[in-house]
């Protein structure tokens, strides 16, 4: 029989991924989304779908309890769905502390004894590396947030850590990229515009991660005899901050105008127009976290520990990786 997967968060980018390498490692998949979610990315013939509401503890844990006496209960869960920016700083702690808290006792009190429960976390539960010695983060680091985003990641990491007989694996990516993300596809369409746009002259280093490595590895270390572990997941490269825009520009065949914008008259502006947004008790999409986080010096990480578990490597690195991208980019229309 096939064994049984939750994926909360499926409709988003990572999860839409983590849904199709769950099916074709043979599980049956269950899509964790809400009401309002879309399913583009969602059309497996197999997949069936749970609409679930995290707000309420209550509702959650009879929700489980009616799907387990019709249809059995859940060997594994993925639990990915979060917010990565939020209109207002609570709604970090609210979506991924509170909600995962809920799921977490939902499954607890509904009685249903699960293989491994997942936990999408992330590199930003760590904070940065070290700036002068550029040394990457590794598991043994003091995880060190900067952000609320990162934050509330680490007490949902923490909360998930004290769950008594809750069998788990924790996952910290770095940055994700591939086809069906929004956010690196602002960068690549500048420079498909012409322009290479950089936030300070400083030196730059960052890991990241195809989104189907990662997808891969997530579903292939539930299987693995490892239990109760945190594992930061990258493609083992450090990458210079210009080499994305070289290797850009280069499958986009585009010659660009690099510009290195300095980032203290930035920092002001930001501060400024957050000062406004607060006003209106809101939070603007560049604040000054985001940029403090998106202009750290070293967000390099080290990941073997992941690839050793699952006894494999990354099949893409940035390279090859963005090559996929940009193509789903241009045939999907999305670099206008
Ligand atoms: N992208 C990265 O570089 C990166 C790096 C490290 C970790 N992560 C983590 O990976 C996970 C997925 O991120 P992503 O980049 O794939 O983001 P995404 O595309 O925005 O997907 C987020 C998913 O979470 C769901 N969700 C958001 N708020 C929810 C709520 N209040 N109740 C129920 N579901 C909710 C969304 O549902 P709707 O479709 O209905 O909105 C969507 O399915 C997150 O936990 C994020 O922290 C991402």
């Amino acid at each position: 029989m096939k064994k049984k997967i939750l994926i909360t968060g499926a409709s988003g980018f990572i999860g839409s991924f983590l849904v199709e390498e769950a099916i074709s490692q043979g599980f049956e998949v269950v899509a964790g989304i809400r009401k309002s979610s879309s399913k583009t990315y969602l059309q497996q013939p197999d997949l069936t779908f749970l609409e679930l509401d995290f707000s309420s503890l209550e509702t959650l844990t009879n929700q489980f309890k009616e799907y387990q006496t019709s249809f059995g209960s859940f060997d594994f869960v993925i639990h990915n769905a979060g917010v990565t920016q939020a209109k207002q700083k609570d709604d970090f702690i609210t979506v991924n502390l509170e909600y995962t808290k809920n799921l977490i006792n939902a499954i607890i009190d509904s009685g249903m004894k699960l293989e491994k429960f997942s936990l999408i976390s992330s590199l930003a539960s760590f904070g940065p590396g070290n700036k002068k010695t550029f040394i990457p983060v590794q598991q043994s680091h003091e995880q060190k947030p900067i952000t609320d985003y990162g934050n509330s990641k680490l007490l949902a990491e923490q909360y998930l850590k004290s769950a008594p007989n809750f069998p788990y694996q924790i996952i910290e990516p770095t940055a994700v990229y591939g086809p069906r993300d929004k956010d690196f596809l602002q960068f690549v369409q500048l420079v498909n515009k012409g322009f290479e746009l950089y936030i300070g002259a400083h030196q730059q280093m960052i890991s990241m991660i195809y989104v189907k490595d990662l997808a891969r590895a997530v579903v292939q270390l539930l299987l693995c005899p490892s239990v109760n572990k945190s594992y930061i997941v990258s493609d083992g490269n450090s990458y210079q901050k210009d080499q994305l825009g070289d290797i850009l520009k280069t499958i986009l065949q585009r010659k660009v105008i690099k510009i290195k914008i300095p980032l203290i008259p930035i920092k002001l502006a930001v501060a400024a127009i957050e000062k406004t947004y607060q006003l209106f008790g809101k939070n603007p999409f560049l604040n000054l976290q985001k940029l403090n986080e998106i202009s750290c010096a070293n967000w390099t990480c080290i990941s073997t520990d992941v690839w050793n578990d699952i006894g494999s490597q990354p099949a893409y690195y940035l390279e090859e990786g963005m090559k996929e991208t940009v193509a789903w980019y241009q045939t999907n229309d999305w670099l206008k």
